[in-house]
């Protein structure tokens, strides 16, 4: 091949691409700052999902300020995590860390095609900004992390029923997190119309309440969600400038967007008949798990709909993550967290699709909130005596104090929490660590 045809098919793959980007579902963008005991020190773990019709669409988080401009990738990976298996959706999260000149705060845009067709609220292109703040926080004493969430790319509620979408608005600084609609002013959406037939709290808590057949339809939601400190905060960047911050200035922001389908009434809005009931073991909303490097978390859910038939569980999460279907409507979702994960939180939400011909009914949504701790393999030499018996009781006040006690001289940071552990049975934990 010469280089004359070579830069005509990139060209054609280049037109390829842009005209297939019409078929946008939403996105959520979250970080972390990168790891400050490295000799990089503005380095960000960004996070985002991106939903399009096909597995293959994606686009590209672009920068417009010099500091933004001069970053470099140092990992820069994009892996589907689910498809609806109709073929309506598919959610792909990509994992870019990425390394900036300044610690100077900067957003990051996404900025491309369109969403799908016949969007009831008005919207056609997508745009979707987030504030990466990277100084010194006076009270935590690091970088700011973003709130973190997440959603799947199109929730459904029949127009008849009444139905609370509420989002999972974790923040790993313990901030404050509010949610608000995208604002044109800002640019943070374009246009920014919300749906009508929705009414948002402060809270993140998105009501539908019941309407009439002509306000059916796909309407896109553009959300964005802030994190607030507790107290009067300032910031301090490396080359020695100063921000106050009051409880009512937001420190990061993200956008999170996604598609809601109004469908058709359904005969009855009683859930565990057309739309799918959640059973226990099912975790709670806004459930916060643990589990440690290495080791499989395994999410059970359980739903049942006597006049439908449930088909798959949609949900959203790492792109490690993976499903099993063990009966009818039983799932579960196992997710074995890596080192890279160590003492972050991640989002997983679910939601239980039933069918009734070709007819698709949705659970609630359900988050939970995965935080992953590191583990420290404490070789114990030496013995350590208890002059007491070993109960139960003893075991979980005394005996265990006095392990982490000695542990803790040897190294293990003080909020770490312990795990007295006989085989694979666990005896007994001391408090886990508070992150917030
Ligand atoms: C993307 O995937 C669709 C369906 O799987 C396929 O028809 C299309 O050719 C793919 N496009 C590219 C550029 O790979
Ligand atoms: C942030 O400030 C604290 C003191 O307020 C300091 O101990 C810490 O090293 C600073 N962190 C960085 C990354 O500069
Ligand atoms: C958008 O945000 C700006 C600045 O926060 C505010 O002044 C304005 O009222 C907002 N507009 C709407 C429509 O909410
Ligand atoms: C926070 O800062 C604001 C503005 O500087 C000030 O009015 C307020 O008193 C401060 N609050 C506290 C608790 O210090
Ligand atoms: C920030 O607040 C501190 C007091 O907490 C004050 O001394 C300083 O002048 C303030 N800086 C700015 C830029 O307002
Ligand atoms: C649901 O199914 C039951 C049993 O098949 C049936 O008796 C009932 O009428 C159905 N309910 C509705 C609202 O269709
Ligand atoms: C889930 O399915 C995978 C293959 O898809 C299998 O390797 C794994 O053992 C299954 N896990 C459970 C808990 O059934």
């Amino acid at each position: 091949m010469n280089t004359f045809t070579m830069s005509l098919s990139l060209l054609l793959l280049l037109l390829v691409y842009s005209t297939q980007a019409t078929h946008f579902f939403g996105t959520v963008m979250t970080y972390y700052p990168g790891d400050t005991h490295s000799d990089q020190p503005f380095v960000v773990n960004f996070r985002y999902k991106m939903n399009f019709h096909e597995c293959n669409q994606s686009d590209i988080w672009g920068c417009f300020t010099y500091n933004c401009l001069q970053s470099t990738y140092i990992l820069n990976v994009v892996e589907v995590v689910k498809k609806e298996s109709s073929g309506e959706w598919c959610q792909t999260e990509g994992h870019m860390i990425k390394q900036y000149s300044s610690d100077a705060p900067f957003e990051v845009v996404l900025d491309g095609g369109n969403w799908i067709d016949g969007i009831v609220n008005g919207i056609v292109s997508w745009r979707a900004v987030a504030l990466v703040e990277l100084r010194n926080r006076s009270d935590t004493g690091k970088a700011n992390s973003s709130p973190q969430t997440t959603i799947i790319p199109a929730v459904r509620v029949p127009s008849n029923c009444a139905r609370d979408f509420v989002l999972l608005a974790f923040d790993p600084d313990g901030d404050v997190v509010k949610c608000r609609n995208g604002n044109e002013s800002l640019s943070e959406c374009n246009p920014c119309t919300p749906p009508s037939v929705l009414s948002l709290t402060p809270s993140c808590t998105l009501s539908f309440r019941p309407t009439d057949s002509s306000n059916e339809g796909p309407y896109a939601v553009q959300l964005v969600m802030e994190d607030f400190p507790r107290q009067n905060i300032t910031l301090t960047q490396t080359d020695g400038t100063q921000t106050n911050l009051t409880t009512n200035n937001a420190i990061g922001k993200i956008p999170v967007q996604f598609v809601l389908r109004v469908d058709p009434p359904v005969p009855s809005c009683t859930k565990g008949l057309f739309l799918p009931l959640f059973l226990p073991p099912t975790p709670a909303n806004g459930a916060q798990l643990y589990t440690p490097v290495g080791q499989t978390l395994e999410i059970s859910i359980k739903a049942e709909a006597t006049n439908s038939t449930i088909s798959e569980l949609l949900y959203s999460g790492p792109y490690t993550i993976f499903q099993n279907k063990t009966g009818p409507g039983e799932f579960i979702l196992s997710w074995t967290p890596s080192e890279s994960e160590a003492g972050e939180s991640y989002p997983i939400c679910y939601v239980v699709q039933a069918l009734f011909g070709v007819v698709k009914y949705h659970s609630d949504l359900r988050c939970v909130i995965v935080t992953v701790e590191n583990v420290y393999v404490a070789a114990l030499s030496g013995r350590i005596s208890f002059s007491l018996p070993f109960t139960a009781d003893n075991v979980n006040s005394v005996i265990i104090q006095k392990i982490k006690e000695e542990v803790e001289k040897r190294g293990l940071p003080p909020d770490a929490s312990l795990r007295l552990v006989r085989g694979d049975q666990v005896l007994t934990t001391t408090t886990a660590p508070s992150y917030g």
